[in-house]
């Protein structure tokens, strides 16, 4: 589902995005929380020890998009533990195209077609992964 030239562009793009701005997961959720407020309170209102797990599970995965096995079962778990959090499968669009959004934002000019298509295919797998590690847990009727 991705190809190694995707694998790549993301890898890259994810250095750069990080490179250009250390707070990108600050940014995520100033524009997750402008875009769907609904959202704000299933947080905690300090979000700082959040932001860092955030940022630590996309390094994890970004390093390991060319062997996406490796990534099923650990984001089985993170889905599963969604459940509990009160996520639904809608919410995972908005955060997906936020991150997207927020990447693009922080690569600047360098940011092509092939980075957002890259991109949103990684994120229809992370996001179906937990949902399916979701519905493991807690099927939906
Ligand atoms: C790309 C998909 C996502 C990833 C990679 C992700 C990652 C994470 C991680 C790593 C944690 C910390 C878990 C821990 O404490 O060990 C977390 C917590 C959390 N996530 Fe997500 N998440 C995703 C999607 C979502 C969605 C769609 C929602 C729904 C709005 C959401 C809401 C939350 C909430 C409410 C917490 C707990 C925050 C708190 O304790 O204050 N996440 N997420």
């Amino acid at each position: 589902m991705l190809t190694t030239p995707q694998v790549e562009l993301i890898q890259n793009s994810f250095t750069a995005a990080v490179t250009a701005r250390d707070d990108l997961v600050t940014d995520f959720y100033q524009t997750l929380f402008l875009k769907a407020p609904s959202v704000r309170g299933m947080f905690k209102e300090d979000i700082s020890d959040q932001s860092e797990k955030l940022a630590a599970i996309l390094q994890l995965a970004v390093q390991k998009l060319g062997d996406l096995e490796a990534l099923v079962g650990p984001l089985h778990a993170l889905g599963a533990q969604h459940v509990e959090y009160g996520a639904e499968p809608g919410h995972y669009t908005a955060v997906a195209e936020t991150l997207v959004e927020c990447l693009a934002r922080a690569v600047g000019p360098d940011w092509t077609e092939d980075h957002a298509a890259a991109w949103n295919n990684a994120f229809t797998f992370i996001a179906q992964t937990m949902l399916d590690g979701a519905d493991m847990a807690a099927p939906r009727q």
